[in-house]
């Protein structure tokens, strides 16, 4: 199962997933022309598939999605918590507007930390009863090293949340299931991201390149094959957190 798995990394685990011979599961939330592309990639794979539609940031949302992929699927076996926003929020645009703020944080809390924590908890207990299980969180390169950069607060800080949420699934799903996360710097930029903003960014990366999502898909299966890894985090950065200022 992957969360956001319609497009961009997601979409990229979902095939590297296929690739290995795996039944895969997705949802998606408003792209539903892209999760019927994969969907098709994944059927010509040769695998089981499905995609379902799922707004992680609703409670409600998140219940049936368990309740559609055990009625569907019967079981999972792998879960990848990837699906993510990144959205601009400054400190002093949230603290101007209190309502924003309350919208927001939930929002950001709902999808990056509540919605893993549930899926992890629904459906890592079942993996940790029937004796075998992989949680793979993507979180991001700050979180491996306490960094932080200014104007994307409620990103980082629920993605921190997420980093937390990894290592605790970690102890209370042992020994049968392992929780990892991989922590990306740049993949692909968001949409919104000028071609200047973007050469920026590349400019302070050593390896001047961001990650491939099929370097990340990797990362992923690397971590679901592991036997001996738990609470561990590959750091894919091109270098980033190497710079201390
Ligand atoms: N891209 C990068 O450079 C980069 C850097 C560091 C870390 N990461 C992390 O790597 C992972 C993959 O990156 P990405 O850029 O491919 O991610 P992305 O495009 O920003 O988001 C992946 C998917 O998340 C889904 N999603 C967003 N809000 C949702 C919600 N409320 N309910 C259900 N699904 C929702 C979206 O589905 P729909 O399209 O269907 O709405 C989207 O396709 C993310 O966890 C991201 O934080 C990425």
């Amino acid at each position: 199962m992957v969360t956001g798995g319609a497009k961009r990394v997601g979409r990229e685990i979902c095939l590297r997933f296929a690739a290995h011979g795996a039944n895969v599961a997705f949802n998606y939330r408003s792209s539903g022309k892209e999760a019927q592309e994969t969907l098709r990639e994944l059927q010509s794979a040769g695998v089981r598939s499905m995609a379902i539609q799922a707004d992680l940031s609703d409670a409600d949302s998140c219940r049936k999605l368990v309740k559609c992929l055990l009625s569907d699927f019967g079981h999972v076996d792998i879960l990848v918590n990837n699906a993510s926003e990144f959205p601009r929020t400054p400190l002093a645009e949230l603290a101007g507007d209190p309502e924003r703020f309350e919208r927001e944080f939930n929002y950001h809390a709902y999808l990056h930390m509540r919605a893993p924590l549930y899926l992890g908890m629904e459906l890592g207990l079942r993996m940790k009863q029937k004796g075998w299980g992989r949680i793979v969180n993507i979180t991001d390169r700050v979180t491996v090293k306490g960094q932080a950069y200014r104007d994307w607060v409620l990103y980082l800080v629920t993605k921190y949340g997420l980093y937390g949420i990894t290592q605790v699934l970690a102890e209370e799903l042992s020994p049968e299931v392992t929780v990892n996360s991989v922590a990306p710097g740049l993949i692909l930029p968001p949409p919104y991201f000028t071609p200047q903003e973007v050469e920026q960014i590349l400019k302070r990366i050593p390896l001047r390149q961001g990650a491939s999502a099929a370097e990340i898909a990797s990362d992923v299966v690397h971590l679901v094959l592991s036997d001996s890894k738990t609470g561990s985090v590959v750091l894919t950065d091109g270098g980033t957190g190497l710079h201390a200022l």
